[in-house]
C-alpha cells in the first residue's frame, strides 16, 4: 500500500462495469484509494464484490446525471452504457449520461482541481470515410439515427471536456476507445465478442449481421487499461500547466472480419454452432481500425501485447464459468 501522502484519491464512475472494474483492480494494486460511483444500470456488484472488504475501496450507488460532491485528486469518467442494446433502451437517458454526466464531473474537477479522464469512443468517427482513423479525422456521424444518442452524446462530452480545458485550464485526458473485450463483459449486451462466445458455448447458431465482411479491431482489456493509466499519468508541465489532453485513440490495430472472429471462436470453444446471416442494422460501420501512432508516441511506446487468440481463450473461460454458475 502507498504511503498516505503519495496515495491518490481517485473517483471512477461506471466502476462496476466491464472496463471500470478492471481499471479499479489495477489502481488498487498501485495502492491508490478508490471511490467507485455507479448506478448499476449495466454494471453489476459481481464485478466488484471481491473488493468490498478492501480498505482502499468504497462503492457509491450514484447516477452521474446528478452532481456529486467529493474530494478527489483524479477522476476517470467511464459511466455510460456501451453496447447498442443497452444505450438504445433509453436513448434520452444515454445522452443525459454523457452530457449531464460530463458537466457534473467537469464541474467537480474544476472545483477540486482534479485531473479528469473521459472514456470516449471510436463511435465519434461514425461510419468513417478515412481508414484507419487518426485523431484529426472529424468523423461521419448521423445526428438523428438510432445510434446518435451514444455517438453524439460522446461527441458533445468531448466538446465539453475541451471547452473546460481551454476556458478553465482543466487538466483533461480524452481517450477514444476502440472495441475492447475480456472477462466481465455483460453476457447479454449484444456486443460481437460476448454474443459469439455465449452462442458458441450454448451450441446455438452464431448470428452474423450482413455477410460478415465488415471489419473490427479487438483490444484485450488488460492492454487498454495499461493505456488508460499511462495516459492519465503523463505529467503536467513544471509550471502546473495541463499535460497532453488527447484526444488519443486506444485500441488494437489488428483487423479481422466478423466472419473470421466467429470462426476463431467456434474453433477455440470446440463448438458445433453454425453461422447464420441476418440483415445489417442501421448505421453499422463497415470498417473500424485505430491508428495508434499518437498513443505510441505519447505513452512511452505503449502497444497492445495480447494476441486475439490468447485474449479470446481468457474470455471464453470467464463466460464458461458464468454460464456454469447459471448466470
Ligand atoms: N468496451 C468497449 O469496447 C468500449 C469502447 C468504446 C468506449 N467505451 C466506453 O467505456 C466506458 C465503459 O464501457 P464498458 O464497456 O465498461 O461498459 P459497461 O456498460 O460495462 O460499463 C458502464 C458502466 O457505467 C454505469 N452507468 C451507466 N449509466 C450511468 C449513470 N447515469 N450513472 C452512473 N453509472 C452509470 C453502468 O452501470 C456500468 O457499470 C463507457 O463510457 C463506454 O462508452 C467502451
Amino acid at each position: 500500500m502507498r504511503k498516505y501522502n503519495s496515495r491518490k484519491r481517485i473517483l471512477v464512475t461506471g466502476g462496476a462495469g466491464f472496463l471500470g472494474s478492471h481499471l479499479i483492480d489495477r489502481l488498487l494494486e498501485r495502492g491508490d484509494e478508490i471511490l467507485c460511483a455507479d448506478n448499476l444500470f449495466t454494471g453489476t456488484k459481481r464485478n466488484i464484490e471481491h473488493l468490498f472488504n478492501h480498505p482502499n475501496f468504497e462503492f457509491l450507488r450514484h447516477d452521474v446525471t446528478f452532481p456529486i460532491y467529493v474530494e478527489v485528486d483524479q477522476i476517470y469518467n467511464l459511466a455510460c452504457p456501451a453496447s447498442p442494446i443497452h444505450y438504445q433502451h433509453d436513448p434520452v437517458q444515454t445522452t443525459k449520461t454523457s452530457v449531464h454526466g460530463a458537466i457534473n464531473l467537469l464541474g467537480l474537477a474544476k472545483r477540486v482541481r482534479a485531473r479528469i479522464f473521459q472514456a470516449s469512443t471510436s463511435e465519434v468517427y461514425g461510419d468513417p470515410a478515412v481508414h484507419p482513423q487518426t485523431e484529426d479525422y472529424w468523423g461521419n456521424v448521423n445526428p438523428i439515427g438510432i445510434r446518435s444518442c451514444y455517438d453524439e452524446g460522446k461527441r458533445c462530452a468531448e466538446t465539453l471536456f475541451f471547452d473546460y480545458h481551454r476556458q478553465h485550464g482543466l487538466d483533461i485526458r480524452v481517450a477514444r476507445i476502440f472495441n475492447t473485450y475480456g472477462p466481465r463483459m455483460h453476457p447479454n449486451d449484444g456486443r460481437v465478442v460476448s454474443n459469439f462466445i455465449v452462442q458458441a458455448l450454448l451450441g446455438e447458431d452464431i448470428t452474423i449481421y450482413g455477410e460478415g465482411r465488415q471489419t473490427r479491431s479487438f483490444c484485450y482489456v488488460d492492454d487498454l487499461i495499461e493505456g488508460f493509466i499511462r495516459f492519465m499519468n503523463i505529467p503536467s508541465g513544471i509550471d502546473g500547466s495541463p499535460g497532453f489532453p488527447g484526444p488519443l485513440n486506444l485500441g488494437n490495430p489488428g483487423e479481422f472480419t466478423i466472419r473470421e472472429l466467429a470462426e476463431k471462436i467456434i474453433v477455440l470453444t470446440g463448438s458445433h454452432s453454425k453461422l447464420v446471416f441476418k440483415p445489417l442494422p442501421a448505421d453499422d460501420p463497415m470498417q473500424r481500425r485505430p491508428d495508434i501512432s499518437c498513443a505510441q508516441q505519447h505513452l512511452d511506446g505503449w502497444t497492445p501485447q495480447v494476441p486475439l487468440e490468447d485474449g479470446l481463450k481468457k474470455t471464453i473461460a470467464y463466460f464458461d464459468e458464468l454460464l456454469m454458475a447459471g448466470h
